[in-house]
């Protein structure tokens, strides 16, 4: 992982979390890979291992087809997309990019005929959850980002929203 938020305090923690699981081989012990079945079932979505896409937005900051790359990968992986209420394709077009479960981070907006609208939006194009952000009260900003200088692209947008 490249970056992460704040001054990465939570990076560095879930990499020295991670140092405490180290992997004892047992060899010889007539396991084979049948054997192993790191599945799990979140919300009876068969996974065939742990590991799913943590809602991020922006990702047009870094390629042109934004969320609808990394959606369509996730799903090519076999895992769940969580797509970010912060996201710069609109929420539909992700939806389509995979056949794969979809879930939807929702920043709660104060306006609730915005928030009602999304979810509409949501259950329309087919996401079979919600997750509600509770701890974003405004933007946010990495010590990183803002080191750079804060690069927005240029016409850069929120497709999810109305620009308005
Ligand atoms: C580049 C980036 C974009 C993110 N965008 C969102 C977002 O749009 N919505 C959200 O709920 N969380 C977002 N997150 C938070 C992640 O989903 C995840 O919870 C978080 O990265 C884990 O904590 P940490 O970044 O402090 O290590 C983002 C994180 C990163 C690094």
């Amino acid at each position: 992982m490249a970056d992460s938020s704040g001054d990465e305090w939570t990076l560095r923690e879930n990499r020295r979390a991670f140092n405490y699981f180290p992997i004892l081989t047992h060899r010889l012990a007539c396991i084979g890979a049948k054997d192993i079945d790191l599945g799990i079932d979140p919300l009876g979505h068969k996974l065939p291992y742990p590991i799913i896409a943590a809602p991020m937005g922006a990702h047009g900051f870094v390629r042109p087809e934004a969320e609808i790359g990394t959606a369509s990968g996730a799903a090519a992986a076999g895992t769940i997309y969580e797509s970010s209420g912060a996201s710069a394709n609109p929420l539909e077009a992700i939806a389509k990019a995979g056949s794969g479960p979809k879930w939807l981070q929702l920043y709660f907006n104060a306006d609730i005929g915005v928030t009602r609208s999304l979810l509409q939006r949501a259950r329309d194009a087919g996401y079979s959850a919600i997750i509600i952000t509770t701890d974003a009260l405004g933007p946010g900003a990495s010590d990183e980002f803002i080191r750079l200088g804060r690069p927005f692209p240029p016409n850069f947008t929120f497709d999810n929203h109305d620009p308005r």
